[in-house]
């Protein structure tokens, strides 16, 4: 066996595609051959390894459901998610096509959104409970299209984690909703709500998310960072996130998310802001975030 056509042995199971299968498939299974081939060539991984990933993708399907998905936490931390994004939202660009150039940066979806949430006023708070000693930010911003317009009736989700570095749907004991909430811009496609300055946490660590982590020697901690969904007809729906300048963990996210030019600075509130009646002594930052869409 000592010479044993590696290459040759390659060709062979690309070649073994059926002619029905679908161009994309035919244009991209080859890749994905070629390239874990020779990985595993390159690396010389042995059976025992082979079945350990086999195992721990295993044990990520089996912990998974409709509340959990340990497959894409695994994909998380090996940077796979965030490049799959950034490939979506660089595709037009990279491919000679027109794309609107101010067009915000898309991070991102995450484990944590959750569709139908009730829309509410603008002006009104997305914290749901009183968090002591947390600082309360007035967060707003105007939506604007793809020619550079604000534009009214934006669907504008947001959400982030308590201060105990949990989202709502891991505390069902706090008020639904919590640190969460979806509004429509105005006629001036602004929306505007009060928040938390968010805090760094870590991804679920307790199964192979975790087990991958350990056996890479890494820490589990995202950055703090506010969730958005922005959707608009006619527009591309923009998934993103923002980040606090000030935060931990900015240059070594466990998931690979930040991009720079989603930091931001939470200001201090300004002497004459009006706080929502209840709210008066608890407001500590302001942070104006506009963002810009793409044509669909
Ligand atoms: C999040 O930002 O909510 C998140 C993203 C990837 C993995 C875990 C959490
Ligand atoms: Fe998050």
């Amino acid at each position: 066996m000592s010479n044993f056509d590696f290459s040759a042995y390659t060709d062979l199971v690309i070649k073994a595609t059926g002619d029905k299968a679908s161009p994309r498939v035919k244009e991209a299974m080859p890749i994905l051959i070629r390239k874990v081939h020779e990985f595993l060539i390159e690396a010389d991984v042995t059976t025992e390894e082979w079945l350990a990933a086999c195992n721990l993708l295993v044990e990520a399907g089996q912990v998974s459901s409709d509340k959990r998905n340990e497959v894409v936490l695994v994909t998380d931390i090996l940077g796979i998610e965030s490049l799959v994004n950034t490939l979506d939202q660089t595709r037009s660009q990279r491919k000679g096509l027109p794309d609107n150039e101010d067009a915000t940066f898309s991070a991102i979806l995450g484990p944590f959104y959750r569709a139908g949430v009730p829309v509410q006023e603008n002006g009104t708070t997305i914290i749901r409970q009183a968090e002591e000693g947390a600082p309360y930010t007035h967060l707003f911003g105007t939506i604007h299209d793809a020619d550079g317009k604000p534009l009214p009736n934006a669907l504008v989700d947001i959400w982030h984690d308590a201060p105990d570095g949990l989202y709502d749907a891991q505390t069902p004991e706090k008020p639904e909703y919590h640190c969460r909430g979806r509004f429509r811009t105005d006629e001036n496609g602004r929306y505007d709500t009060v928040c938390l300055k968010p805090t760094p946490y870590p991804i679920p660590y307790d199964f192979s998310a975790g087990k991958l982590l350990k056996l890479l020697d890494r820490h589990p901690y995202r950055p703090a960072h506010i969730h958005f969904w922005i959707e608009a007809p006619g527009h591309r729906t923009l998934v993103t996130q923002i980040f606090d300048r000030q935060s931990d963990y900015l240059k070594d996210d466990s998931v690979f998310a930040v991009k720079d030019n989603l930091i931001v600075d939470f200001k201090p509130i300004p002497k004459d802001y009006q706080a929502p009646a209840g709210l008066e002594n608890r407001m500590v930052h302001e942070l104006q975030q506009d963002f810009h869409l793409q044509r669909a």
